[in-house]
């Protein structure tokens, strides 16, 4: 092991790094892909304040079925509004059995890349599969955290979060850690039903309530069905506020 020769500080951090490592790779596969995804760690979680508000438990890795998606055109509505082009790299976080995953993988290409990220060990590891069965040469796997989306620095043109932000334990975390992983000029878009948490959605005021407080700035807001499902569009801050000033929103 290279971390055997190490001075024990190095070889303890640099096992913490493995870790993580191995983590994703159990998780998704021992590919080259997977690896290269592993990212350093952001802040911890005990940093940050926990949402005042309830948080939706995870019960499942799909809105909904792929047909009736497919039926009414979701994923090249949503890819066609935020302009995904060929070459861009796409974060779908929260991927679960991989709807998007699949599609920003065709509409990227060869020269672009998809990071499809979970928290759940065992969602990344069907999403593998299938990744592996369709061949989807341009998709990484990573496993992330709940307050830590766990991607690569400057990595992403656009982060997605699709039908998964009501179930963010840590959304103040996972959005100052995701600062760092946007490159310049980069986007990140949030998907769902505007309505209670406790029934899955997320009422627009408190999301950009929730943004703001981590200095995001709303870019653009679509509605996708009539107005029940909203595709908004934020810009991150160049730094995020320190973890400690951040004010959970319904506190204030
Ligand atoms: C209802 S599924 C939606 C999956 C997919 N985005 C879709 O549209 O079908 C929600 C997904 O978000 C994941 N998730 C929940 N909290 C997360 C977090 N903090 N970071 C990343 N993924 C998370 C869950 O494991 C689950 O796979």
């Amino acid at each position: 092991m290279r971390s055997s020769r190490r001075p024990p500080l190095l070889a303890a951090l640099a096992g913490a790094a493995l870790s993580v490592v191995v983590s994703a790779c159990s998780a998704a596969a021992p590919d080259a892909a997977t690896a290269a995804a592993a990212a350093p760690p952001g802040l911890a979680a005990e940093r940050f304040p926990k949402p005042a508000r309830p948080v939706a438990g995870i019960v499942s890795d799909q809105w909904a079925s792929e047909d009736s998606r497919e039926r009414a055109g979701e994923a090249a509505k949503v890819m066609d509004l935020l302009d995904i082009r060929p070459g861009m790299a796409v974060a779908d976080i929260g991927a679960g059995a991989g709807y998007y995953v699949v599609r920003l993988s065709r509409r990227v290409g060869p020269e672009g890349r998809v990071f499809a990220q979970d928290i759940e060990r065992k969602y990344l590891d069907r999403l593998r599969q299938r990744v592996s069965r369709e061949r989807l040469a341009n998709v990484s796997l990573v496993l992330g955290e709940p307050h830590d989306p766990r991607l690569p620095p400057r990595s992403v043109d656009l982060a997605l979060l699709v039908h998964m932000y009501h179930e963010i334990a840590q959304p103040f975390g996972l959005l100052a850690n995701l600062v760092p992983a946007m490159k310049p000029g980069g986007r990140v878009a949030i998907l769902d039903v505007d309505g209670p948490i406790q029934a899955h959605g997320t009422p627009r005021a408190l999301l950009s309530c929730e943004l703001a407080a981590v200095g995001y700035r709303e870019a653009a807001w679509h509605w996708i069905e009539g107005r029940s499902v909203y595709l908004a569009v934020f810009e991150p801050p160049a730094e995020p506020p320190e973890a400690e000033h951040i004010v959970p929103c319904g506190a204030r």
